[in-house]
């Protein structure tokens, strides 16, 4: 089923605990249904931080990249989809087992996750790749979409990828693969620690059906006017007919 406008948008909750998430949820009620819960906030609350966004009605997207062997990651998978994770990602360098695996232990859930493949880490430059998998001149793109490839084939819904893949991706992988897409910077906005940015108007433009958004949002003076602007850059980028 196709996201909302407003359901595009997902908001990282990166904060050290409960109380800080909590503040933030209240200030976007109404406004943002969609969070992801990352390593810092599930290391330090666990399973309460989901309780909290699936309590309030908005969707959650565990962001903990599982990387490990098949029947591991197989019963991480049916434990995090017994918590109610409307999403939730693994390494696709995992391998094809460990991929199918989970997709098996999510389709056998009663509330089924969308699994989303993590590819190369947008940190990882193509000397890095070089490094780590020991073959001279490799791409990183190339890596990038075989290893998207690999998690279609493997039962997977969709890919984390930066703004700079999301065309190729496309391209490659058609319509109703998932694209997730953080690094999102709005026009004239700080990088922060962010090396490839994109708007979100240019993220959905090339393809992306959800952008992750953090500091821009949660740092900003007004959390809620932050978001509400960027779902409206959203809508009205869907709204112009796409190349
Ligand atoms: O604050 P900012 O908008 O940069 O936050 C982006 C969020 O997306 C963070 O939670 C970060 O961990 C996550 N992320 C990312 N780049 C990736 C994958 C995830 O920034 N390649």
């Amino acid at each position: 089923m196709k996201p909302s406008d407003a359901e595009r948008l997902i908001v990282a909750l990166d904060t050290p605990g409960l109380r800080e998430a909590a503040e933030l949820l209240d200030a976007l009620a109404g406004c943002v249904s969609y969070f992801k819960i990352g390593h810092q906030l599930f290391t330090a609350a666990g399973p309460r931080a989901v309780s909290l966004v699936k309590d309030r009605g908005a969707r959650v997207f565990l962001d903990l990249k599982y990387h490990d062997i098949p029947h591991t990651v197989a019963g991480a998978v049916e434990s995090a989809a017994a918590l109610g994770v409307d999403m939730l990602n693994l390494h696709a360098s995992g391998g094809a087992a460990m991929m199918e695996a989970a997709a098996k232990a999510a389709g056998s859930s009663s509330h089924r996750p969308a699994l989303l493949a993590v590819t190369a880490l947008t940190s990882m430059d193509r000397k890095c790749l070089e490094e780590t998998t020991g073959i001279a001149g490799l791409s990183v793109e190339d890596h990038v979409l075989r290893l998207a490839s690999l998690a279609k084939a493997s039962g997977l819904d969709g890919v984390v990828a930066s703004p700079r893949e999301i065309l190729p991706l496309r391209q490659r992988l058609g319509c109703g693969f998932i694209i997730l897409t953080p690094g999102i910077r709005q026009a004239g906005s700080p990088p922060d620690d962010q090396k490839r940015t994109a708007t979100a108007s240019e993220a959905v433009a090339a393809g992306a059906d959800y952008v992750v958004v953090g500091r821009p949002i949660t740092r900003a003076p007004h959390p809620l006017t932050a978001a509400r602007t960027i779902i409206s850059e959203l809508s009205d980028a869907l709204s112009r007919p796409h190349p």
